[in-house]
């Protein structure tokens, strides 16, 4: 189920700037029962990435209805919003009177193995390095080369993410998700200033730790720091949280903290 501009199509102008440069910004949503989860933050950032890309910013009445039109009668599944600059300009040079294109989609909810949320996952580091670019960090923008490149390093089914270093070598985040590790009691994901997508879920979980009294912190990762790390774990708005259990081939132990967030993460959410 496809609605391009609120109307049911199956394709957009090829002149569109989203096809032609990338030039657009995505969500993509858990709906259950026809609720999306954490709206709110997904649609904040939405309007934070038109805003920094000088997109007109979408009706959100209008996308909560057509997500509801799109995502009726179904149990679970996956909304995606997709805006672009739309069609025109002259090359890169946006157009003087922009037309944005809305695209809302659904897709079946990811089948991944049922015990990957708790016995953990296995994970690989990457080779494809994440660029440094302030000016897009934090942003889901429509450039996802990076993580293409990155995600076809791997073919193996078992192999469930690939964590992604900066061009520095500092770990930055997975594929798909955002990574936080535990160092001597405190919760530590990687700095988002300089690459990366700021996660809606990665968000969710620092905001939980504060409520929880759970000490956190923002820094550089080294791969050294992650492989000495009490625990681990990936965050996406699909996936929720996965535990790593295997890294770079070596067990990972498992910390306390990662139980503790995941099951206040599972409360708040199905609450
Ligand atoms: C590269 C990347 N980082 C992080 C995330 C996690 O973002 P969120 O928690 O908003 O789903 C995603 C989600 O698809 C992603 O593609």
């Amino acid at each position: 189920m496809l609605l391009v501009n609120g109307e049911p199509a199956a394709c957009v102008d090829p002149r569109d700037r989203g096809l032609q440069y990338g030039d657009g910004v995505f969500e993509t949503i858990t709906v259950r029962g026809g609720k999306p989860e954490l709206w709110d933050a997904h649609l904040e950032r939405l309007m934070a990435g038109c805003r920094v890309l000088d997109i007109p910013s979408p009706d959100p009445e209008q996308l909560a209805q057509e997500v509801a039109q799109v995502t009726a009668d179904e149990i679970r599944c996956v909304a995606k919003l997709v805006i672009t600059r739309g069609a025109g300009g002259r090359g890169y040079r946006k157009p003087d009177e922009p037309k944005p294109t809305r695209l809302v989609m659904r897709s079946p909810f990811p089948d991944y193995p049922s015990d990957w949320s708790d016995s953990g996952v296995v994970v690989r580091l990457c080779r494809t390095p994440l660029g440094l670019n302030p000016a897009l960090a934090g942003l889901k923008h429509l450039n996802r080369l990076e993580q293409v490149m990155a995600r076809n390093e791997w073919q193996n089914p078992e192999i469930a993410e690939g964590l992604m270093r900066d061009s520095e070598g500092f770990v930055v985040e997975g594929t798909m998700s955002n990574l936080f590790l535990v160092d001597r009691g405190t919760l530590v994901t990687p700095r988002l200033d300089r690459c990366g997508v700021a996660g809606v879920m990665r968000n969710r979980v620092l905001e939980l730790a504060k409520s929880l009294g759970i000490p956190a912190r923002e820094e550089r990762v080294t791969l050294a720091t992650l492989q000495q790390a009490e625990g681990a774990f990936l965050t996406n708005s699909l996936l929720r949280m996965w535990p790593i259990r295997i890294l770079k081939g070596q067990d990972c132990p498992r910390a306390t903290i990662t139980a503790t967030l995941k099951s206040a993460l599972d409360r708040v959410l199905e609450g």
